[in-house]
């Protein structure tokens, strides 16, 4: 069977001011009334999965074993060290029952319309897997977006996989374009399929001093049940990368399924919240006579009325309000960092 494993460590500020470094997205109810985590966790209950497992940071502890079924286990980190650790840490896990055993290493803050396409997606890259490749899905790009990972797919595999010939994480935008005219290339969902040994196997290849800090971090951690704390003084210890830096853009046993049809968004910005919100006026508020626009008023912030909007993104919280053209989304990052300066 396959773990799922979430990671949920990431901070999300593309969404203020309903995510916040308290809240952060993938704890709130953003597309649907789940939160981005509950969505994530319902997509991986089929019977290929066994019970999933999550890798947080040490101050959403609660919200995360909330969500998740009693005994599950959870492994939290003091501070964030990027995915890469948190790649390693789901391999561990996985190995303590199975070394052999299958990891469906998953981000928490995506959304996915077409739920039997992405399991499709997922049971297509096994074979992959089994044969000792790191397997990713591979989205078809829709532009030169500049946030992802450009996978360029080579000779063909089993099962709908290819190996990869070419990773390039977040590449700026002339390269991207380039990729785009090339054709060949598809964007990596961030989503990673592999056997824990062999994730481990290239760790030790490719970033054996971080592997290394991870796994006494890890073998050091307290454990309180099925959750497993991560010591603030060694876990410091460990570089901080990502999995597709430290490992994809390296490695040689790559593969990609591709193209995959399954609705993926990585939620990254209020536009594409408006594209795929429902409802896209929350229960409480009143909007008249407004087109394409999303309003979102959170449980206990004020309900918000708005006549004539169009194309407009209206976010009330108990202590800020976000009101801006949909197509200015990118923006709430200069507020992020306006607020920040400011304090
Ligand atoms: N546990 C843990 N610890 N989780 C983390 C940490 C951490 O330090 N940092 C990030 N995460 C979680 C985030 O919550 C998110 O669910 C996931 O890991 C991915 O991290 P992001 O920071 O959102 O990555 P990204 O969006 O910049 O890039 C990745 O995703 C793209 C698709 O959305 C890459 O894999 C790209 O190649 C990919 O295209
Ligand atoms: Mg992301």
């Amino acid at each position: 069977k396959i773990t799922p494993v979430i990671m949920a460590g990431g901070s999300g500020t593309r969404l203020w001011p309903l995510s916040r470094k308290s809240q952060p997205k993938q704890f709130q109810p953003i597309v649907s009334e789940e939160t981005m985590l509950a969505e994530t966790l319902a997509r991986v209950t089929g019977d290929e999965y066994t019970a999933p497992a999550v890798i947080g940071s040490v101050p959403h502890r609660a919200m995360i074993e909330e969500a998740l079924p009693a005994g599950a286990p959870v492994v939290l980190e003091p501070f964030g060290k990027n995915t890469a650790p948190a790649a390693i840490c789901a391999a561990l896990l996985v190995a303590e029952r199975d070394a052999e055993g299958l990891v469906l290493l998953l981000p928490a803050d995506h959304h996915i319309a077409d739920i039997p396409a992405f399991t499709e997606a997922v049971s297509r890259g096994v074979e992959a897997a089994e044969k000792g490749y790191l397997v990713t899905l591979g989205i078809t790009p829709e532009g030169p977006e500049t946030g992802y990972g450009y996978i360029k797919g080579g000779e063909k595999l089993t099962g709908g996989t290819f190996k990869v010939e070419r990773f390039v994480e977040k590449p700026d935008r002339p390269t991207a374009e380039g990729y785009l005219a090339e054709g060949g290339y598809s964007w990596n969902a961030g989503i990673f399929l592999y056997r824990a040994s062999d994730l481990l196997a290239e760790a030790e290849k490719l970033v054996p001093d971080m592997l290394a800090k991870t796994r006494a971090a890890y073998d050091a951690g307290p454990r309180d049940g099925a959750t497993l704390t991560l010591p603030e003084d060694l876990f410091a210890e460990v570089p901080s990368d990502s999995i597709d830096y430290a490992i994809m853009e390296a490695t040689d046993k790559a593969a990609v399924v591709s193209p995959v049809t399954i609705g993926w968004n990585d939620i990254g910005s209020w536009s594409a919240v408006k594209d795929f919100a429902d409802p896209m006026v929350s229960e409480g508020s009143i909007a008249i006579d407004c087109e394409n626009t999303l309003i979102r008023a959170s449980g206990d912030a004020p309900m918000v009325a708005a006549v004539g909007l169009k194309d407009m993104v209206v976010v009330s919280t108990p202590d800020a309000v976000l009101i801006l053209p949909s197509e200015r989304s990118q923006d709430v990052k200069s507020i992020v960092e306006a607020l920040k300066a400011a304090k």
